[in-house]
């Protein structure tokens, strides 16, 4: 995907170019001061001339490049994430590693997890840079639905589908879940979609009924399917109908 025009678009709403330094940085991993230093050194260049002034205005189609390298504009990035176990939806490494640490991407400071998952849980996750995107799934006004293929130490039958369709009361939280859909597969697997996201919810839901998770994985957000072709620990960026979907 070619976000590109978008971050032009966010420049030249306040103008019609961008400052040199500031461009430098955006598309490379250099600081400002480090940015400075290259202009200094005369490793950059400008439509092939050497440009040395860090206030130089860029303006849309001119080529920069870095020590003969062309740099370009990252853009808002998008893209789904098969989560393995024992990896968290954390964008640092703790115990256990960050989901972040499997992309071997630029720049991976600047993306966040859309909806966290535990660490014993696996499936799909969304990482975007894009803020009001990823609200979009996390809020739960959006109502943005997630389809969970869930294992039961206990099985369970028809008469819970009722219960979990008017709300479920979890341990210290007032009020009800908000209705969640369960399909029976068989009586030890199901699927439950939910519309939050909260702390381990859908383990403290069958808890309240005296069931006990014992694997749990993400096949959905809203529209946007897991890639069956990625294994765990695999990642590929969103089509454009997969990001305009949310
Ligand atoms: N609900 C949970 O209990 N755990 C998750 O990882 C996601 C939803």
């Amino acid at each position: 995907m070619d976000a590109g025009p978008i971050i032009w678009l966010n420049f030249l709403k306040l103008s019609n170019h961008v400052r040199l330094d500031k461009f430098i940085c955006e598309c490379t991993s250099l600081t400002r001061t480090l940015a400075k230093k290259a202009l200094h050194r005369g490793d950059i260049t400008c439509d092939g001339v050497v440009v040395k002034d860090s206030g130089f205005k860029v303006i849309k189609g001119m080529q920069v490049c870095l020590e003969g390298e062309p740099i370009s504009l990252i853009g808002e990035r998008y893209l789904m994430l098969n989560k393995p176990i024992d990896t968290i939806c954390s964008t640092i490494d703790e115990v256990y590693p960050s989901v972040l640490s499997l992309l071997d991407i630029e720049k991976p400071e600047t993306l966040h997890i859309a909806g966290r998952l535990d660490v014993d849980t696996t499936g799909l996750v969304l990482i975007t840079s894009d803020g009001q995107w990823s609200h979009k799934i996390t809020s739960p006004k959006k109502e943005c639905g997630k389809r969970y293929l869930v294992n039961l130490a206990e099985p369970v039958d028809e008469s819970l589908i009722p219960i979990f369709a008017a709300g479920i009361e979890l341990r210290n939280e007032d009020g009800l879940t908000k209705p969640a859909l369960l399909e029976i597969i068989e009586p030890n697997l199901v699927r439950l979609t939910i519309t939050e996201g909260k702390y381990h919810q859908v383990k403290r839901m069958f808890a309240a009924q005296g069931n006990h998770v014992v694997g749990l994985h993400r096949e959905s957000i809203g529209s946007i399917e897991l890639d069956p072709r990625l294994d765990l620990g695999e990642w590929r960026y969103l089509t454009d109908a997969e990001i305009a979907s949310i």
